[in-house]
């Protein structure tokens, strides 16, 4: 059977999205490849929530069509994902070596698509059309491996799309409007999870806290997300939940509440705030106030003191002033966030910001980020270096990205913790000590490793 590579670009939903494809493509009897040197098909899962990332997996294509293809005429070349979606036949007319072209909504007829090509039944496929009960397909999980390279931590996809169209966001063109699983599919799929391993979920969505709304609805003052999260929470051999991303508009006193009585949902929370200024959340359409916001952090602090908080901002928005800039800086002072993604506006194509009047200069843009990320940075770091001497529960996830002979595992605020451990604590809760901090990363101290 042949050979597969799929390289991921942009968010954790792509990361799960590539991951559903490639184990429905293992059960057919497909491999792994190691790299896309040696893979009979070549799939680029894409990301257009800014231009620089479409950039990256066109040039990318390109040079596997003048690289790769040229070598091994055979090979199958194809997109999937946002960038996929978005642009569709127009990708195969621009770049004649892709194959294969799968929408957001099609993933799940990856191997269909690959076996018509194989057989000689269709020489091109591109298929960017909706699909109902598509939310419900990204299921199958690759966790495979011996003990030591099975996973302890699995991402979990809720539901599909988004309606908040924020005005920079192309996510509701290329993800559709929302869309969500069923309570039973979901948890069926963490206990399937758990029974082979997984210690640990993180519920994906675009935006989670609008899961279920029109499907489930609210019930005793609890949101259909609360009652998703209660049902995992009921899991036996689960130890933690996460979730990702919430919007500050779904963050109901239901939801802060649940952080204070479901012990296994972890003390870290990522919340898009995109800016610290009243007029510019407006223009983005984002629904909510700076004040609301801080007003969730302040609850959510009382709840759990402890809790990691990040963001995402985006740095010059049109029609961002000196004074609005000043405000998202205030605002990351007042919050002291444990780490944001600071992103430079990119124009998103049929987007209303795209036709806003004040567009800010690449320059300008360029300034605020370097601004911002400044000032983020040094807090994260200056709240890392706050765990020193602090002991910590961590989850053993497998050997350290950063060095292969060391551990690592994550505290339930979501920090990395590196330690020298041995493979027998893979999979386990330990209480370590911190012994020194870099920027993002903790370092654990082994003398007191149980
Ligand atoms: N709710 C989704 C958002 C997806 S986009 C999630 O959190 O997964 C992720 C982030 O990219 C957004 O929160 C926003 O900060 C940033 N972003 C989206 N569109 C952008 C644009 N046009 N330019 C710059 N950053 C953007
Ligand atoms: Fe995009 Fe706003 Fe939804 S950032 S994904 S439109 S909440």
């Amino acid at each position: 059977m042949p050979s597969v590579f799929i390289k991921t670009y942009g968010c954790q939903m792509n990361e799960r999205d590539s991951e559903a494809v490639a184990a429905q493509l293992v059960a057919k009897g497909y491999t792994l490849a190691a790299s896309e040197a040696t893979a009979d098909v070549i799939l680029l899962n894409t990301c257009s929530v800014r231009d620089a990332a479409e950039q990256k997996a066109y040039g990318k294509m390109q040079s596997l069509a003048a690289e790769v293809r040229r070598h091994r005429p055979n090979v199958v070349l194809g997109f999937m994902g946002c960038m996929a979606q978005s642009r569709g036949q127009e990708l195969i007319d621009k770049l004649p070596d892709v194959d294969l072209v799968i929408g957001t909504q099609k993933f799940h007829r990856a191997a269909d698509y690959l076996e018509d090509i194989f057989a000689g039944r269709r020489s091109k496929v591109c298929d960017t059309d909706e699909e109902k009960g598509s939310e419900a397909t990204i299921r199958e999980h690759i966790l495979a491996g011996n003990a030591q390279t099975k996973s302890v931590t699995a991402f979990v996809s809720i539901m599909q799309g988004c309606n908040q169209h924020c005005t920079f966001c192309i996510v509701p063109y290329t993800r559709g409007s929302e869309r969500s699983r069923t309570i039973a599919d979901i948890a069926a799929e963490c206990r399937d999870l758990v029974s082979r391993g997984v210690k640990e979920v993180t519920l994906l969505g675009q935006i989670v806290t609008s899961y279920g709304k029109r499907e489930i609805g609210a019930r005793d003052g609890k949101s259909a997300f609360v009652q998703l999260v209660e049902a995992v929470h009921e899991i036996e051999g689960l130890e933690r939940i996460r979730f990702t991303s919430p919007h500050p508009k779904g963050y109901g006193d239901d939801l802060v509440e649940a952080y204070g009585r479901l012990p296994k949902l972890c003390e870290s929370a990522h919340i898009p705030v995109q800016s610290g200024s009243d007029r510019m959340l407006k223009s983005m359409h984002r629904g909510y106030t700076r004040e609301r916001f801080v007003t969730i952090v302040e609850k959510l602090r009382r709840v759990r003191p402890k809790i990691g908080l990040t963001t995402d901002i985006i740095a010059g928005f049109p029609g961002e002033t000196e004074d609005d800039f000043e405000q998202t800086l205030s605002l990351v002072r007042e919050v002291r966030f444990d780490n944001a993604f600071v992103f430079k506006y990119s124009k998103r194509k049929d987007t209303p910001a795209a036709a806003m009047p004040e567009q800010i200069s690449q320059a300008l843009i360029e300034e605020r980020h370097a601004k911002l990320l400044g000032l983020v940075n040094e807090i994260g770091a200056a709240k890392c270096q706050a765990f020193v001497g602090q002991c910590v529960q961590i989850l053993v996830e497998g050997p350290s990205r950063r060095n292969l002979a060391r551990l690592e595992g994550r505290t339930r605020c979501n920090k990395i913790v590196v330690f020298e451990g041995s493979d027998r604590h893979r999979g386990k809760l330990l209480d370590l000590k911190i012994e020194r901090a870099s920027l993002f990363t903790l370092y654990g101290d082994p003398a007191i490793l149980q």
